[in-house]
């Protein structure tokens, strides 16, 4: 046993020290962990806590890390637990003594909290405006496509003619929500932790009303055990980035349908699309099928914290560190999906014609020619019945129902005149629904200019 006993310790010393790490990962917040040490620094200087020597000592040796850091003469050298670890003890190191007092009345458990608030603050804020770039981009194609016919789809099966702006807009309206939920989270999370301790206060005089100001939070939190433990606001930004992918994903398969050659609504840019390496006819949708295939890591992350934080007693446990690499990597996953999604809608091209004939062949006008009887007096019951007898009709002899002849028409209901052509023309079957909503052009264009609005308001 003495033989090996020391060599092992030592060497599952070092896997503990591995397994417990958190610099390799928290590193990514390590301008937050300086900012939010800045502010506790000012304060405790403010209340009488440490003199202005010390601190201005502090704040020059937490300005030389960042710097150093940024300029890339400071490397994170694993040996050092974590990000706090990291910087305090290269603080002690700069400027001595003065470097020692930084800890005063503060823990590494409302430390961390505070970090991972102040970088998911930010981060939320990028990703709203990678949003609203998207909305934007979409807002120009509805503009541009209020008269572009296309058959709207239930089951996957051609239902009733819509436009190109309508079916977008339906996208609009998503991201929309999708934005509003990233402003809820950011209301309800942006209240500072700083000044918990470990979990129950200090007995230092802080001022903590200060130091939630400094950082830019509506106030301090209310209850130092639940702002240690607190990782709500993650789970519900998981939850709101996990609807985004969805959204996006939902787009995806759209854009995967639309670019085969069954379909060919939209040709994807040559610069979003890659070939077979066998077949060389080939061109895939690479990049809408990736962020399709994406959301099932930002699902990933939501079912992880929340069963990471499930069983959890108060207040800080250390399970809680597992806090930050899925949520770091949902992030950066939707910011890239959404920054790349975007690129490839910008550079697509819609086939209009062929949205148009495959709006009219696909009797998407059907509901309108059981309208028209319908306005001539006869039940909408009989009215289905009849139609379903002129598709019929049109499905054996391979035309549309604009392609019966008067005579055809009149073979099966007497009913049917002249204007039944102009009654199921796409333009008027689409123009007639005008309520808001609806894709006739006047809604649309009632929508167009809300949206114009919406896209005008400041972020945050
Ligand atoms: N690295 C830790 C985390 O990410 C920081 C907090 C450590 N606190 C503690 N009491 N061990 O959660």
């Amino acid at each position: 046993m003495k033989l090996w006993g020391g060599r092992f310790t030592k060497e599952e010393n070092q896997l503990v020290h591995n397994f417990n790490e958190s610099l390799s990962f928290d590193q990514k917040f390590y301008r937050q962990d300086i900012q939010g040490s800045m502010a506790h620094v000012k304060m405790l200087a403010a209340a009488g806590i440490i003199s202005e020597d010390d601190r201005d000592t502090i704040l020059s040796g937490l300005e030389g890390i960042l710097s150093d850091i940024e300029e890339g003469r400071l490397e994170f050298s694993l040996e050092h637990e974590d990000i706090h670890s990291f910087v305090e003890a290269n603080l002690i190191e700069r400027v001595g003594d003065a470097g020692k007092k930084l800890h005063t009345g503060r823990s590494r458990n409302d430390q961390v909290a505070l970090d991972m608030k102040l970088y998911t603050r930010d981060e939320i804020k990028e990703t709203d405006s990678l949003v609203k770039e998207l909305l934007t981009e979409l807002h120009i194609i509805m503009k541009e496509n209020t008269d572009t016919y296309m058959p709207g789809f239930t089951h996957l099966q051609k239902a009733q003619p819509v436009t190109l702006a309508h079916h977008v807009g339906a996208y609009f309206e998503m991201f929309k929500r999708d934005r509003g939920r990233l402003h809820d989270i950011y209301e309800r999370m942006n209240y500072c932790p700083l000044g918990s301790g470990a979990l129950a206060g200090t007995t230092y005089p802080l001022d903590r009303e200060m130091t939630s100001e400094l950082l830019g939070f509506y106030g301090p939190t209310l209850n130092s055990m639940d702002s240690v433990s607190d990782r709500d606001y993650l789970i519900e930004l998981l939850s709101a980035l996990s609807t985004i992918m969805m959204h996006l994903s939902r787009f995806c398969e759209e854009i995967i349908i639309w670019n085969t050659n069954e379909y060919r609504f939209v040709e994807i840019d040559d610069a979003y699309s890659t070939g077979s390496s066998i077949m060389p006819q080939k061109k895939n949708p690479d990049i809408a099928e990736l962020v399709r295939g994406k959301s099932g890591r930002v699902y990933g992350a939501l079912m992880s914290m929340l069963t990471t934080m499930k069983g959890l007693p108060l207040a800080y446990n250390k399970d809680m560190q597992e806090d930050k690499e899925f949520t770091f990597d949902a992030i950066d996953t939707v910011k890239g999906c959404l920054a790349l999604f975007t690129g490839m809608v910008k550079t697509m091209s819609f086939r209009k014609d062929v949205m148009e004939s495959s709006a009219k062949n696909g009797f998407t006008n059907a509901t309108d020619a059981a309208d028209y009887l319908v306005n001539k007096g006869v039940p909408f019951r009989d009215a289905h019945g009849i139609v379903g007898k002129l598709v019929l009709f049109c499905i054996d002899k391979n035309i549309s129902l604009d392609e019966m002849t008067l005579e055809e028409y009149k073979a099966i209901s007497p009913v049917f005149e002249n204007d039944i052509y102009d009654a199921i023309s796409l333009k008027t079957c689409v123009e007639k629904r005008t309520t808001i909503g609806a894709p006739g052009k006047a809604a649309m264009e009632k929508v167009i200019a809300l949206n114009e609005e919406y896209l005008k308001k400041p972020a945050f």
